[in-house]
């Protein structure tokens, strides 16, 4: 690992100026896909009266997340093959409150002319093992600098509420480096366990409001004829004279 960080320690050195301007790229790129996803909120808000989207976090691999993922990957240490190899440099979490919202908001996105999904990995239709739920996109997006077009690759992780609570106390234990080793396999067993009931929640919450939505549908359909039996009692009354 020295070896490594040394060599990126030199890489960072000769590269300053490149490697600035590439976490700057992945900044733009951020910001692109961020406001592409606060768009889409607005229109659902205006609508159908309601938001999508609970909240976006946003975020850059740190130098250190890169040369380790460098060193796991085992990569050729450039600033190229990190672009080319590394799909999460630049990171949005889309947080929703309901699973249907999550497809609805990625296939907004993937219409859209200017994305290019490179990989998308459904761990919502069929979790990881640890119970882990959450749809992730890699999608290419173009920025517009002042004499190029360049594209750049995002990860976008779309989950709803329950899913996020669940993986963030997971990533926790996870790397917690000092649980006595019986306690980290108790621990494992009952958040796989909370991972079920978050799902089952997610379901039971995303069908109820279904339901209300239902309801009031026929809430309004009943109104409507309510409406148009009085209009025409009164028309016939009126013609009857
Ligand atoms: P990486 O090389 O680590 O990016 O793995 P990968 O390319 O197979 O990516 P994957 O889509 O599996 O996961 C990438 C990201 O998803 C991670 O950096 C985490 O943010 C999240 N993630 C994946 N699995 C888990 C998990 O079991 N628990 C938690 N808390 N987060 C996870
Ligand atoms: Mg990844």
């Amino acid at each position: 690992m020295n070896n490594i960080e040394d060599e990126f320690l030199d890489l960072i050195q000769e590269n300053t100026k490149p490697l600035d301007t590439l976490m700057a790229y992945y900044r733009c790129a951020i910001m692109e896909v961020e406001t592409k996803f606060k768009v889409l909120n607005e229109q659902f808000s205006l609508e159908y009266d309601r938001n999508p989207i609970e909240s976006i976090k946003t975020r850059v691999k740190s130098i250190d997340g890169i040369v380790k993922k460098v060193h796991r990957k085992n990569i050729p240490l450039t600033l190229q093959s990190i672009e080319q190899n590394i799909t999460d440099i630049a990171g949005v979490r889309v947080v929703c409150s309901f699973p249907e919202d999550i497809y609805l908001l990625a296939d907004c996105l993937l219409q859209q002319d200017d994305i290019r999904l490179i990989e998308k990995k459904d761990y919502i239709k069929k979790p990881k093992d640890s119970g882990y739920r959450s749809l992730h996109l890699i999608v290419a997006v173009p920025i517009f600098l002042q004499d190029e077009k360049r594209e750049m690759k995002v990860e976008v992780q779309l989950r709803t509420i329950a899913m996020d609570f669940w993986a963030s106390l997971e990533h926790k234990v996870r790397y917690k480096k000092n649980i006595p080793e019986n306690e980290a396999e108790q621990l494992a067993v009952e958040l796989t366990e909370c991972a079920r009931i978050s799902a089952e929640l997610d379901n039971r919450m995303q069908d109820i409001r279904n339901r209300i939505a239902a309801a009031e549908k026929t809430g309004t359909d009943d109104q409507i004829q309510k409406q148009s039996r009085i209009i025409s009692g009164t028309l016939r009354k009126s013609t009857n004279r």
